[in-house]
């Protein structure tokens, strides 16, 4: 099973700028412009990198048929991989792989069996779920459980239930994975907003509802 690792540099300077935040306010009188310098203070995100947004298109992930738009068709109770795919400063299609954190996992059940804590006006009609791929233990990427009972982990077996909003049923992972919305466009499913809950590897939500904050900015 992949074992997805986030390398990316833009995080990485974030959390850099967050424990400088810290390291300031521990230290008192240094300031963070003294901290960070003056070199590079832009934050600023490839389109392949920024998380799933508004609008993208669900493509499959996996490698035989990476980039196909999902069918509704194709959905069912067993876990099927994407990435979003948005647009490029070009115009031109891009997925965003470029942040493995982003993978996402799909399910369609029969109508009744998503329940509470899913947000079912985050669904479609209540039966297309799609979620945060990644586990919020340590950023494995969550599979089938081979019991037939919901998401598990290889890593360390956290598992999960996809029908309860991917709530943690057993093992370590702190919370559950995050849910994204999706909505139906024609014959393509596609992203209606951000993760409705921070995903790994956050653990603060303030810092995800500035990364937020900031991606919103880039793009507008
Ligand atoms: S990474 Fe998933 S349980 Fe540890």
């Amino acid at each position: 099973m992949t074992r997805y690792k986030r390398k990316d540099p833009e995080i990485t300077r974030r959390k850099f700028i967050n424990a400088a935040m810290g390291g300031t306010v521990a230290v008192g009188g240094i300031s963070l412009l003294s901290t960070l310098g003056t070199a590079n203070p832009v934050f600023r995100l490839t389109r392949d990198k920024m998380p799933p947004l508004k609008g993208d298109v669900l493509v499959h992930a996996e490698e035989s048929k990476e980039g196909q738009i999902i069918k509704v068709s194709e959905l069912s109770d067993q876990l099927v991989r994407a990435w979003p795919m948005g647009k490029g400063e070009d115009g031109s299609n891009v997925i965003r792989k470029g942040d493995p954190n982003n993978i996402l996992a799909l399910f369609r059940f029969p109508k009744g069996q998503l329940v509470a804590p899913t947000n079912l006006e985050a669904t479609v009609d209540g039966e297309i779920v799609a979620y945060s791929d990644v586990c919020t233990h340590a950023g494995c990427s969550v599979a089938d459980s081979d019991q037939g009972d919901g998401m598990k982990c290889p890593c360390h077996s956290g598992q999960f239930d996809p029908k309860r909003g991917c709530i943690v049923t057993g093992g370590p992972p702190p919370r559950a994975l995050a849910q994204l919305p999706v909505q139906l466009d024609g014959e393509q499913l596609v992203v209606s907003d951000f993760f409705l809950a921070m995903p790994y590897p956050y653990i603060a939500e303030s810092e995800w509802e500035s990364f937020k904050k900031e991606v919103e900015e880039q793009l507008a």
